[in-house]
């Protein structure tokens, strides 16, 4: 198939990409940064420049392709860019590109677990939002919400590495037990695949996870072991650490947490345990012995991480 992949540069995207190019698929990559395209494997890729809030570059992305990938979305606001833009609008106007071709027979959209339209979790109800026009599109659709993604590069595990390595003791925020089921990168692009090639899987909304429940002291107990190092924890309630990164945001370029994302942790995470078994006949790999990549993170990048930049050694994988 010719597919489209939007948000291709992306942490997601990079694995999609390679995955559809081993499964014997032409991608072509819509690229949003100019001189990002040099993540993606060298000669095998047409890439084409745009940005889901200008319609004409989508226009051109779209044009002669079966399918479309779309992968683009922010959990950070930035001047240029809200929620509402990108992850709302931008949807739109890629499903409005993709109808306007005429080609297009699937549309594959990753959303996320716990997308739902709730004015209170800005980031979750533009997300939803995106899902609905999706479901309008009246294009045959496989929706995934992922649970949170692990895999070199990630920024999750990446900043507890980083806090692990520098604080010796790291903040909790609450009792530290809400849970997630961290699924890999890989996994989820085989996923994404499998989506795009099973008619049987259209019309659906699929949540998955990896195979393994696990709370964020357990998360950061793990990424401890994984260093080798033993550090206490603070227990700080929601109001401190809602303050304290309300003021973070205020001095640093990109805090290792944002008020949106400590307002999504006690939000459901979870999916059934044998999700990727049941929609798509393949066992996900766990955590567990598949996080040793976060070992590079180093006492420098804990501190810059900490301080609110995150090395893009570490992010670009
Ligand atoms: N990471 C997770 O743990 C996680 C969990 C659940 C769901 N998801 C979902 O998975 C998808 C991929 O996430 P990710 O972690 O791969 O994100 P990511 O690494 O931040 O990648 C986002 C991609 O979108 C591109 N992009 C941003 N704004 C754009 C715009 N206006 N026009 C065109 N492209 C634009 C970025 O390009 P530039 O860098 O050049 O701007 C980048 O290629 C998202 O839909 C996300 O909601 C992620």
């Amino acid at each position: 198939m010719d597919v489209l992949v939007t948000g291709a540069t992306g942490f997601l995207g990079r694995r999609v990409v390679r995955e559809l190019l081993d499964r014997g698929h032409r991608v072509r990559a819509l690229v949003h940064t100019p001189g990002r395209e040099a993540l993606l494997p060298p000669g095998s890729v047409t890439v084409h420049q745009g940005s889901v809030s200008q319609p004409e570059s989508l226009a051109a992305a779209c044009w002669g392709v079966d399918a479309v990938v779309h992968l683009v979305a922010i959990i950070r606001r930035s001047k240029g860019a809200s929620f509402d833009d990108v992850n709302r609008q931008g949807t739109a106007n890629v499903v409005a590109a993709a109808k306007a071709a005429g080609g297009v027979q699937k549309l594959v959209h990753v959303s996320v677990i716990g997308a739902a339209d709730n004015p209170a979790l800005p980031y979750l109800q533009s997300k939803w939002q995106g899902e609905q026009a999706v479901v309008n599109s009246g294009v045959p659709y496989t929706i995934l919400r992922p649970s949170l993604l692990f895999g070199e590069g990630d920024e999750f595990l990446n900043t507890l590495a980083g806090l692990v390595r520098v604080l010796p003791v790291v903040p909790v925020v609450g009792s530290g037990r809400n849970q997630f089921q961290p699924i890999a990168a890989e996994d989820l692009a085989k996923c994404v695949a499998l989506a795009l090639e099973r008619p049987a899987l259209n019309g659906q909304t699929i949540e998955i996870g990896g195979p393994q429940q696990i709370s964020y002291l357990e998360l950061l107990r793990l990424v401890a072991r994984t260093l080798e190092k033993r550090r206490w924890r603070a227990h700080l309630p929601v109001w401190l650490m809602r303050l304290n990164v309300a003021l973070l945001e205020k001095v640093q370029p990109r805090p290792p947490v944002t008020t949106e994302q400590l307002r999504l942790l006690p939000v459901r995470n979870v999916a059934l345990l044998d999700s990727v078994e049941r929609a798509f006949g393949f066992t996900p790999r766990p955590l567990e012995g598949n996080i040793d990549y976060i070992r590079s993170v180093g006492f420098g990048d804990g501190l810059r991480i900490t301080l609110g930049f995150m090395p893009s050694r570490i992010r670009d994988h």
